[in-house]
This record gives C-alpha cells, structure tokens and sequence, in this order.
C-alpha cells in the first residue's frame, strides 16, 4: 500500500532537529548563503487569496529566524511576486521582505510582473517600484549573480531578447573564471517528462519558449564557471542536470509543498536544498497535499512520468532532487 502523501512527504522533507534538513547537523558553517524566493504571486486590497501573504510572510520570517542556516546573504526574488503587474502592489509586495535587514534583493521579473506589452511600457511599474534593470549582474563573496529577463522576452519580443542575449555574451566572456548562478523565471530545460508537463502545467512555457535555445546553449558553453540556473515558474520543485549545468526550480510558497530553495556555499561544494512551507505555517487557509498546488492538481489527475511514479513526488521532486551537492 502507498503511503499518505502528506505523511510519506513529512517523514522525507521535513525540517528539525536530527533530520537532513537541521543546517546545524552539518561539520562546518557555510561561507555564505544565498536563497531564492518564487511565484508568490501577491494579490492586494482585499482577502488574502490563496494566503499568498501568509505563505510569504511566514517563509521570510523562517529565513530571518535562522531556522535552516545562517541569514543570506543575497535573496533571489525569482518572478511572479504580484499577481497584476501594478506599481502600488510591488512597493506593497517589497515590504514582506523587510525582516532580512542585512540581505541584498535581487529580482527576476515574472509574467504577471510584466504583463503583456502592446505598447512596449509593460515593464515600467516592476521597473519603477524595484528599480534595477530587466538584466542585471552583481559579484557578492567573489561570485556573480546574474538576473535575466525571459518571462515574456523569448516568447513576444525579439528585441528584447537579441539585446540581452547581446548583454550576456558579452558579460559571461568577461568573467569567464568568476563562478556564477544565473536566474530567470522560465526553466530554460525539460523539469519533468514534455508530455506530462504539458498537461499538468496546462501552458506552453513549461519550457523557456527561445525554440532555438540561444539562451541555454550560451550557458552551457561556460559550465565550467555555471554553479546552477535557477528558475521557477512551474509550481513545482525538480532539479535536472542537462549538458553540464545543473537547474533548479522550487515550487514557491503559494503552491503545496510551498519549497523555497537554499544555496549553501562552502569552499568546495554549494548545497541546494528545497525548504518546504508545509508543515511549519499554522494557518487555516493552509490545507495538505493533495490541495492547494493550484497548477498540477487543478485537473483531477495525479501526474506521474518515468522519473515520478508518485503524484507528490512529481510535483515535489525525488529526494536527489531536494537537496543537491553542486560542484563549483
Ligand atoms: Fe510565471
């Protein structure tokens, strides 16, 4: 007989003391950290849809608190934090992230961050509110952050994309030895089987719609300096090593198991691992697997492919999916 899911999955991914996920397990204190954050998709001005600010609120505060390793040192704000792309709701949706005084915010732009661009002034509330650019690149403890914009560039807009493919060209040959994590929202590989995916996700952009894969093969001509790509976008967690660069997208905090991901960088290795929301937020609007995914569990089906054949690990990930020792 299968296990309960939500007990199988607490049993596996859940945090605390002795467990896989107890930071304080390990022998030596990272140098630093770094996590990202993915498709919170706030609503404002009214109930708390989904509790999307709850989920939110509760995992930066589980950051703060130090619960899973030291503060970070950089959060990736990986796209979709809004769910319409208005000025007022991203300097709203800013302020959840006040708790993480010392941390430096970098953000990806999402499509509902973007919004359709008829008028080619999409981009301008997520620009005005969060400053920065579309693409953007820092270098924090000697390792380069890089930002990308792809949530709708590849899809609708060619000129966008020739200038940033242009921009990181250039950027990625000048620091050719600076190791590198690179985000955009939407996954530039396959993170489960196409066809399942597909149906499960119900969009074309289960995959980065660059058809030519310009993006990607410009990556994985600089592996060697690619500690990880990481994405979101799909509700889902998974991790897939393709042409040798590693790939890492977490569910986020608004879909079941509400995973937010975690870099550890040590001076050999940098440990990822999905932090689950569940079971640590204590709220009513809170219900267990299989509810409250909303993208992969809305069509009554439980999804499974060659790498799944369980529902909650084919929108979870495998536990070599859930923690994963990248190296440098
Ligand atoms: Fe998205």
């Amino acid at each position: 007989m299968t296990p309960k899911p939500t007990a199988l999955f607490r049993k596996k991914f859940a945090g605390g003391a002795g467990s896989p996920y107890d930071w304080r397990m390990n022998a030596s204190t990272p140098l630093f950290s770094a996590v990202a954050i993915n498709d919170t998709h706030l609503r404002f001005g009214g109930h708390d849809f989904g509790a999307a600010r709850a989920k939110l609120a509760a995992v930066v505060q589980r950051i703060a608190d130090g619960r899973d390793g030291p503060p970070p040192q950089v959060l990736i704000q990986l796209g979709d934090l809004v769910e319409e792309p208005r000025r007022d709701h991203f300097e709203q949706a800013a302020r959840f992230f006040e708790p993480l005084k010392s941390t430096r915010i970098l953000h990806v732009p999402g499509n509902h961050d973007i919004g359709p661009d008829p008028d080619g002034a999409a981009a301008h509330p997520w620009l005005e509110a969060l400053g920065g650019a579309l693409n953007n690149a820092c270098v924090l403890n000697g390792v380069m952050f890089i930002t990308l914009y792809n949530a709708r560039a590849d899809a609708t807009d060619e000129t966008e994309t020739v200038a940033r493919n242009e921009w990181l060209r250039d950027l990625l040959q000048r620091y050719r030895a600076t190791p590198k994590v690179i985000a955009c929202h939407v996954p530039l590989v396959a993170l489960r089987d196409p066809q399942q995916i597909e149906k499960s996700f119900g969009f074309l952009s289960w995959r980065s719609l660059d058809y030519r894969h310009t993006l990607r093969r410009m990556i994985e001509s600089h592996r060697d300096s690619v500690i990880a790509v990481l994405s979101a976008h799909l509700h889902l967690s998974g991790h897939a090593l393709v042409n040798g660069v590693h790939h890492l997208v977490a569910s986020g905090p608004f879909s079941w198991p509400g995973d937010h991901l975690r870099l550890d960088f040590y001076r050999d290795r940098v440990v990822a691992r999905m932090i689950p929301l569940e079971p640590f937020i204590d709220s009513n609007d809170i219900a267990p697997y299989p509810l409250r995914n909303s993208v992969h569990d809305r069509h009554g089906i439980e999804f499974t492919d060659a790498k799944h054949p369980a529902f909650e690990h084919y929108i979870a990930g495998n536990p070599d999916e859930r923690e994963v020792i990248l190296p440098r």
